[in-house]
């Protein structure tokens, strides 16, 4: 009999987790315990910006004309109790407010309610990213509020993916990794995962502990390769270097590699920078904060290109910001997405209003999100139109559409043409041409 899914907790990882084992032939359930979520996902919505979602949702939620049917969602752990023989918790874990640690409470929940409803054999799934430990605390209350007692398991199944790219993260993984403590789970996982997603994907069957901190140390490589970057483009401010130059040659070193090493305003979202706080809290509490201490400054450098974007934008409209426009161009913390948290983009935008400077932002996808978190900010329904009147553009989240901007129709709007690209990803020579001051992050002059 083809196994049951559920999946608990509908936001990126959720979402996207519960459409694709749909797309990939079982019946899967969706839960979420936020009505309007359930409400929005089981018309075929997806509730944020991501690119191939919304189709994929389509292709299988149950009453969607020419719909396969195998995707509903509900709000009753009840309900997916009964329904499901694997249970994957996707739910968020964010960073718990002013501290380091990370915030369990979402995942315990979802744990304590769902286990009371487990009457018959089922595998138990964490997604999540936790603080190594986690799994053993779990599944010990599980054993303990599970009817099926001892054939109610847990196995911890980290997820990779990245906002984005959430679909074809999800389909084509660049591996699968198991932390299991019984070769049924395991066998149960390779069932789950025996379709075309596991095809070429390597399988990595382990502990609770290093499964958990696959994910956690993962996260801290990536952090700490833009941070290394972002320190080098330090030092090319100081010696007169290109940092982009210097990526792309030491990038060439294939130990090195490419990827990850793009120098800007640093990294934010809803993983990296809460991720490597909740490790560094986590290690702390082990004993072995010690091994952790360089993530400290991986995250101090990576502030700090927050604060530098601001003194150099201060720099660039004469040394004061009162009286002056600002124009943001980006406000998530990455293209191809609507999220906000945490990030750069509207960090600095905050920073330079502070400090007096009328600031207007734009982004393609982001508007909304940015709104409700900083309703203070000027916000235009264009790139154009926020330029207008500018003594400085600031070129803050790399979308494809501001790499298309056309500088002369934009010199046109502003008052200045300056522009500061903290991302490294516009042409200098394409605005300098177009009588542009073009100014960007670990880069000379001109
Ligand atoms: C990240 C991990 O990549 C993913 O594997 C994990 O599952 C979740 O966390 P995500 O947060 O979606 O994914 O974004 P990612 O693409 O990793 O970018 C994170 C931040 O780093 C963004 O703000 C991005 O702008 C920044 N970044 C990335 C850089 O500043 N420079 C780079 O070279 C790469």
């Amino acid at each position: 009999m083809a196994l049951k899914i559920t999946v608990i907790g509908t936001g990126y990882l959720g979402a996207t987790h519960a459409a694709a084992m749909a797309e990939l032939g079982f019946e899967v359930l969706g839960l979420d315990i936020v009505p309007e979520k359930i409400a929005m996902l089981s018309e075929g919505r997806v509730p944020m910006y991501e690119p191939g979602l919304e189709d994929l949702l389509k292709r299988h939620v149950a009453g969607a004309p020419g719909a396969t049917g195998r995707l509903r969602f509900t709000s009753s752990y009840e309900e997916a109790g009964q329904f499901g023989d694997v249970h994957f918790i996707c739910v968020n874990t964010p960073q718990k407010h002013g501290e380091y640690a990370c915030d369990m409470r979402y995942v315990d929940n979802a744990v304590e309610s769902l286990a009371p409803h487990l009457h018959r054999p089922a595998l138990v799934v964490g997604k999540s990213t936790v603080p190594v430990g986690s799994a053993d605390r779990l599944a010990a209350r599980l054993a303990e509020l599970a009817p099926a007692g001892a054939d109610a398991e847990l196995a911890w199944n980290p997820e990779f993916l990245r906002e984005g790219f959430a679909v074809e993260d999800t389909l084509h993984p660049d591996r699968i990794v198991v932390g299991v403590t019984s070769d049924r789970s395991e066998k149960v996982l390779r069932d789950v995962y025996a379709t075309p997603i596991a095809e070429g994907s390597p399988f990595v069957v382990t502990d609770f502990p290093t499964a958990e901190l696959v994910k956690t140390s993962a996260n801290s490589f990536l952090a700490t390769k833009i941070s290394f970057i972002n320190a080098m483009a330090e030092v090319c401010e100081a010696a007169g270097g290109d940092v982009v130059k210097l990526a792309e040659a030491i990038g060439y070193d294939e130990r090195i590699g490419k990827k990850f090493l793009r120098a800007g305003i640093g990294f934010g979202g809803g993983c990296l920078p809460k991720d490597i706080r909740a490790f560094m809290a986590r290690a702390g509490e082990l004993g072995a904060d010690q091994a952790l201490t360089f993530l400290r400054e991986v995250d101090s450098i990576n502030m700090r290109r927050r604060g530098h974007m601001v003194e150099l934008a201060r720099e660039a409209v004469g040394g004061g910001f009162l009286g002056k426009r600002v124009a943001v161009l980006g406000a998530t913390f990455k293209p191809d997405s609507d999220d906000v948290r945490d990030s750069p983009a509207l960090n600095v935008a905050g920073q330079i209003q502070l400090q007096g400077a009328q600031v207007t932002v734009f982004d393609p996808k982001g508007m909304d999100n940015a709104r409700a978190l900083f309703p203070t900010l000027a916000y235009a329904p264009s790139a154009l139109e926020a330029v207008r009147g500018a003594h400085a553009v600031l070129h803050l989240t790399e979308w494809r559409e501001f790499r298309e901007l056309d500088p002369v129709g934009l010199g046109e709007m502003v008052a200045e043409r300056r522009i500061l690209d903290g991302r490294n990803a516009l042409d200098p020579d394409y605005w300098r041409d177009a009588g542009w001051t073009y100014r960007a992050l670990g880069r000379p002059m001109a």
